[in-house]
C-alpha cells in the first residue's frame, strides 16, 4: 500500500461534523513502518485535533520518533497544506529534508515540498539555550 493509499484509507474515518472537513494522515518512519491519524472534532471547538497529531501519537506510542515522510490528504478542492501547529509539531520528529506531500481526494494533483520549506526557521531546541 503507498501512503496515499493508506492517507486515504484513515482520511475516510475522520471525525468531522462540525467542519465536514475530513483529512488524514500517513506518517512513514526510517524502520519503513506506516501510521495514521485522521483529524478529531469535537463539540468544544478547541479540543479537536488535528490528522498529523493523531499520527504522531500513534508513531510515539509504538516506540519511533524518525519520521521519514509524511503524506496528508482532504477533502478540498486543492492539496491541503499542514496547519502551522502541525508543521511545528511534525519538525520535532524530523529533520529538514523530510518530504511532505499534500493531496487531495478530489483528483490526483499533488504537492510535495521538503518540511524546512514549509517550515523555515523552525522553533528548535537551539533556541533554548541560555546563560544561567
Ligand atoms: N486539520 C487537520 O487535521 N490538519 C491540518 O493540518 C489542517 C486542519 C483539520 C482540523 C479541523 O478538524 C479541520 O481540519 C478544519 O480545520
Amino acid at each position: 500500500m503507498t501512503l496515499r493509499q493508506a492517507a486515504k484509507v484513515v482520511q475516510k474515518r475522520s471525525y468531522a461534523p462540525y467542519s465536514k472537513f475530513r483529512v488524514g494522515a500517513a506518517i512513514k518512519t526510517d524502520s519503513g513502518a506506516i501510521y495514521l491519524g485522521c483529524n478529531v472534532e469535537n463539540v468544544a471547538y478547541p479540543e479537536g485535533t488535528c490528522a498529523e497529531a493523531g499520527a504522531i501519537a500513534a508513531m510515539v506510542a509504538a516506540g519511533e520518533t524518525e519520521i521519514a515522510e509524511v503524506y496528508v490528504i482532504a477533502d478540498g478542492l486543492t492539496p491541503v497544506t499542514p496547519c502551522g501547529g502541525c508543521r511545528q509539531k511534525l519538525a520535532e520528529f524530523s529533520h529538514g529534508e523530510v518530504i511532505v506531500t499534500m493531496g487531495t481526494v478530489e483528483n490526483d494533483e499533488e504537492v510535495r515540498t521538503r518540511l524546512s520549506d514549509l517550515l523555515p526557521g523552525a522553533f528548535g531546541i537551539n533556541h533554548m539555550i541560555k546563560n544561567d
